[in-house]
């Protein structure tokens, strides 16, 4: 639904600037570089268990799921997650570990890109 938004704004953008005889009209697109730091830190340190595209393995959960919707799993969780560890509580899929070598600001890209993945897929 975003996307076709989005997709619609820059129609619109190229439409009214090829109407524009005098000046010229520079669309803004968002922002997603974040996003893509995120996945890379993700695909790296997190899909292993919690799967590529954010959709689970024998090893660990889906985020595609409500359960980590931002209403019942904050951002903070994932901070908290990778710091401490995470005891099995959810699911049967053991215990996930602290990850040391991610540090708190590799995080803030990962949960960007998750709740990124997480709204396209309609989450919330
Ligand atoms: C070795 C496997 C493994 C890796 C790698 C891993 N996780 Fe997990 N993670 C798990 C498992 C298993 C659970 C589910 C625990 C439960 O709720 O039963 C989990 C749960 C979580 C939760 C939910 C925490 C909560 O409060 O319930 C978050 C958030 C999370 N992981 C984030 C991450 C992030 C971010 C990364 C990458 C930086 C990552 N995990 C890497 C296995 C892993």
């Amino acid at each position: 639904m975003k996307r076709i938004l989005l997709i619609a704004v820059a129609l619109l953008f190229i439409s009214s600037n090829a109407m524009a005889t005098n000046h010229e009209i520079k669309p803004t697109m968002p922002n997603l570089s974040g996003i893509g730091v995120g996945k890379k830190l993700y695909d790296k340190n997190c899909a292993a268990c919690h799967g590529a595209s954010l959709r689970g393995t024998k090893q660990g959960p889906t985020f595609m799921h409500r359960i980590y919707h931002p209403g019942h799993h904050a951002d903070g969780s994932f901070y908290m997650a990778v710091k401490r560890g995470v005891r099995q509580h959810h699911w049967k899929f053991g215990n996930m570990e602290p990850l040391n070598k991610v540090n708190q600001r590799m995080v803030s890209s990962i949960v960007k890109y998750v709740r990124f993945m997480q709204k396209q897929a309609g989450i919330f």
